[in-house]
C-alpha cells in the first residue's frame, strides 16, 4: 500500500497546492509509491483552481497546478492519511481541535518542523501579500520538501 500524505492550509489556493505540487515531482523523480493530496481548512475556495500567482510562480518552477481543485479538510481525513502536513500555527491549532483520538493527533505535523525540528516555524501565508511572498514560500516548502522525500526514500518517515 502506497503511503498516503496530506498537505493543509488554510484555503487550499496558495500554499498547500504548491506543496502538493513540489511534493508530487520530487516522489516521482526518485519512483517512490506515495500518494500526496492537499485540503483547506477553510471552504472559502473550495472547488477553484490555485491562485494565479501561485499558478505562476509554480509554471517558473517547472510545475503545472492547472489540474488542482481546492477542497475543505474533513475529520475523515485523519482515516484516509497516513502523515497531515500543515503550514501554520493557525491550520494547527484548528486541525488539533479536530482530533478524535491519540492516533489521529500523532499523524499532524507543521511541515517547517521537517527542516527546523520543534522550531514551530510557519509558512508565511502570501494571499494578501505581493508576489514577492510566493518565491519566499516556494523556496520554504522546496526545502522542507527535499527534506520529506529524504525521509520517504529512506523509510523513515
Ligand atoms: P492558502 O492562502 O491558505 O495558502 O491557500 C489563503 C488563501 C485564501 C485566503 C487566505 C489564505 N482567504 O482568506 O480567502
Amino acid at each position: 500500500m502506497p503511503k498516503k500524505i496530506l498537505i493543509v492550509c488554510l484555503g487550499n489556493i496558495c500554499r498547500s497546492p504548491l506543496a502538493e505540487g513540489i511534493l508530487r515531482k520530487m516522489i516521482k523523480e526518485k519512483g517512490l509509491d506515495v500518494e500526496i493530496d492537499s485540503a483547506g481548512m477553510e471552504s472559502f475556495h473550495a472547488g477553484e483552481a490555485p491562485d494565479s500567482r501561485t499558478q505562476k510562480n509554480a509554471s517558473s518552477h517547472g510545475i503545472d497546478l492547472s489540474g488542482l481543485r481546492a477542497r475543505q479538510f474533513t475529520p475523515d481525513d485523519f482515516d484516509r492519511f497516513d502523515k497531515i502536513f500543515v503550514m501554520d500555527r493557525y491550520n494547527y491549532i484548528e486541525i488539533m481541535s479536530m482530533v478524535r483520538n491519540k492516533a489521529d493527533e500523532l499523524k499532524v505535523s507543521m511541515i517547517m518542523d521537517y527542516l527546523y525540528p520543534n522550531g514551530k516555524k510557519s509558512v508565511p501565508d502570501p494571499y494578501l501579500g505581493g508576489e514577492d511572498g510566493f518565491e519566499e514560500v516556494y523556496q520554504l516548502l522546496n526545502s522542507a520538501c527535499m527534506k520529506i522525500t529524504d525521509l520517504l526514500s529512506e523509510n523513515k518517515l
